[in-house]
């Protein structure tokens, strides 16, 4: 049929969407439109920590296998999200970790990795191993590029590769992920993260680290412009490494485009359309996931800094309020 799976898959490629469950449970149009629309889901909170272990020796895997199940109803892969985080921790977990040797947050690391990813052995094609490890303009990184994290400050910055290896071990069928955010558009910040990150990315590999794939969140924003030459440079230097590229979180944050809905839909769409362009003629690129599919849903809107200046909800993702499909639609088919 036509839908963005079908047009990712005559390019080798999967297209998928972040699924949150309270939104999957009660509106039965946005399962048809996730299921007509998608090859691969992730779960946007289900595989926290935060929800995975509410409270000490307690697993809850309820949500994240209602979504499971679903997926594999409707022949569709999903990725994992996220196994170690400096965010979505249980509350009981940051003092835990701060009062840790480093052999005891390495162990509680190495269990709750075991748990989650031992759950789901053999049904996840990646996992995001780390998220969002380096630091950015607000969080200033503590060396080698490292932000700050209860992780960092409990074992030390060999978190990093230790949590690949556990992983490895726990489930060889998963890739396993390093997921950034701001890495991709043209301001000197990022293009100074892309250094760093290429550099990690070689440190890793010498070192025998299992990492599989490198994934661009790609949470774009309208106030930054795309570079296309540089982004191009960055994802040719992974893929000669042999690793995999994912595009895990695409949304457009609009907020330096004009209130006009036409206008702006325009806009956004042909935003994504010079970074998808730079990406999927990258070899190593292997699949697209946008972070939820209908705009009502966009995590931008509860987001301080990225709310619009008119106040009016963000137009971030492909399909719109009634499910009908957007120019972003248009110019991602186009795209694949
Ligand atoms: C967001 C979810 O979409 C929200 O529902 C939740 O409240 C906070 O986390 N980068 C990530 C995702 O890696 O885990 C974040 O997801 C969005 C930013």
């Amino acid at each position: 049929g036509d839908s963005l799976q079908a047009a990712a898959s005559a390019k080798g490629l999967l297209y998928g969407c972040e699924v949150p469950f309270h939104r999957f449970d009660a509106t039965p149009a946005y399962r048809q439109a996730v299921a007509r629309e998608c090859g691969l889901l992730v779960c946007g909170t289900e595989m926290k920590m935060e929800e995975v272990l509410p409270a000490p020796g307690k697993t809850d895997f309820a949500r994240g296998d209602a979504i499971l199940r679903f997926a594999r109803a409707n022949g569709q892969r999903m990725r994992g999200h996220t196994l170690v985080w400096h965010a979505a921790l249980p509350p009981w977990v940051g003092p835990l970790l701060g009062r840790a040797s480093a052999v005891q947050a390495e162990d509680f690391m190495r269990r709750w990795i075991e748990t989650v990813a031992g759950h789901y052995r053999g049904q996840i094609v990646a996992w995001d191993v780390v998220n969002e490890i380096f630091g950015n303009e607000a969080d200033p990184d503590r060396g080698g590029g490292l932000r700050d994290s209860p992780w960092l400050a409990s074992i030390g910055p060999g978190y990093v590769d230790l949590a690949f290896r556990i992983l490895h071990e726990t489930d060889p069928t998963a890739a396993g992920t390093w997921n950034e955010d701001a890495v991709e558009q043209g301001v000197p910040w990022m293009e100074a993260k892309r250094t760093k990150v290429l550099r990690r990315l070689e440190a890793m590999r010498a070192r025998g680290v299992p990492i599989r794939r490198f994934g661009l969140q790609s949470h774009l924003t309208s106030t930054i412009p795309i570079d296309q030459g540089q982004l191009r440079r960055f994802l040719r230097e992974i893929g000669q490494m042999g690793l995999g590229i994912e595009i895990t979180e695409l949304d457009i944050d609009d907020r330096a485009f004009p209130s006009d809905v036409a206008t702006r839909d325009r806009r956004v769409a042909d935003f994504a359309r010079r970074f998808l362009d730079v990406v999927l003629d990258e070899p190593a690129c292997l699949d697209v996931v946008t972070w939820d599919i209908y705009d009502p849903d966009t995590w931008l809107n509860d987001h301080p800094y990225r709310k619009r200046p008119d106040g009016l909800p963000q137009r971030a993702l492909p399909l719109d309020a009634q499910f009908q499909r957007k120019p972003l639609w248009h110019a991602m088919r186009a795209a694949f």
